[in-house]
């Protein structure tokens, strides 16, 4: 839906909370989103913002919800399926706490974009399965970029060269990409009921990442639901769902750039310069140098 830019709050300025950078519409709730009560089956998808979260999302949600609650896929938007627990109350729409607490179905399946130092204690408590979704740092920026031009929640991006910067400044909503990899990677290395997989794997094949995912939840979905799942998943179909597109959400301007943009792995080659992106390698270098976390694109 084409946004009435008069109507539009304005950007939101980012400020630092707790050492990560934030907007206010992540951290109005503070307290409740600490508080946040998870259940022992509740499934937590944890990603930087970018990284391919719809996507796991979709997937997840058919996998549980296709056979028994197929109609919940054609009327109630993804957003309203897997609640974001951070974000506020916006015009119309609940804040994602509370849209999580309602929710009656079983498992319920809660988004997060929250650097794992963030999470709600509860979560680790109940000893929830996590999905951990990671895209490489070049594509996470280029789309990262395109999402901050069309999406009034998030701030003025500026030009290219000044919003890669900033990206390998950290000062990014939610902080800086390093740091968010990295630091749900070491997690994982102690806590068995983290999944974390990768964008790129799930781009080379899709059907290899459900069958990953499936093994992990203990689902048991036969592989023609999963053939199905993988085929309704893929970028072109989701692309045309209004239920997936964020096409219902009006603090997104179309016009600008699409959510679903491209889905590719490598699109950053058509963003960088030269002189960018040996910029960004050094960069990357001394700050992953201590991690055993590898992206497969080269950097
Ligand atoms: P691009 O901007 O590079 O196209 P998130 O859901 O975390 O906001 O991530 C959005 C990114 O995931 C966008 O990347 C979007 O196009 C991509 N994406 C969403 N669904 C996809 C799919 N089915 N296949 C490939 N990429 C997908």
């Amino acid at each position: 839906m084409a946004a009435d830019k008069t109507m539009m709050p304005p950007r939101p300025n980012l400020f630092d909370f707790h050492g990560v950078s934030m907007v206010h519409y992540f951290t109005d709730n503070w307290e409740k989103i600490q508080n946040f009560q998870a259940r022992p089956d509740d499934i937590l998808i944890a990603t930087y913002p970018k990284a391919g979260t719809t996507w796991v999302s979709y997937i997840l949600d058919l996998l549980y919800f296709s056979q028994t609650q197929p109609d919940r896929q054609t009327s109630t938007p993804i957003h309203d399926r897997v609640p974001f627990l951070e974000i506020t109350s916006v015009p119309n729409h609940p804040c994602g706490t509370d849209l999580a607490d309602n929710l009656v179905t079983s498992p319920r399946l809660i988004k997060t974009h929250l650097p794992v130092q963030m999470v709600p204690k509860s979560f680790w408590e109940q000893k929830c399965r996590v999905v951990y979704v990671a895209r490489n740092a070049k594509d996470n920026a280029v789309s990262y970029y395109h999402f901050d031009r069309m999406n009034v929640v998030q701030p003025e991006p500026g030009d290219w060269n000044s919003f890669l910067q900033r990206f390998m400044d950290g000062k990014m909503v939610f902080g800086s990409w390093f740091d968010h990899v990295t630091g749900w990677w070491e997690k994982k290395q102690s806590n068995p009921k983290i999944h974390y997989l990768f964008f790129e794997d799930m781009v080379e094949d899709t059907g290899r990442e459900i069958n990953k995912l499936c093994s992990f939840l203990g689902l048991t979905s036969t592989t023609k639901e999963k053939e199905q799942i993988r085929h309704q998943s893929q970028f072109d179909n989701m692309k045309k769902d209004d239920m997936a597109n964020y096409s219902t959400v009006e603090v997104m301007d179309f016009k600008i750039s699409p959510f679903m943009r491209k889905g590719k792995v490598g699109d950053w080659k058509n963003h960088f310069t030269v002189a960018q992106n040996e910029q960004f390698d050094e960069d990357y270098k001394k700050k992953m140098k201590n991690t055993m976390l590898q992206f497969r694109t080269v950097v």
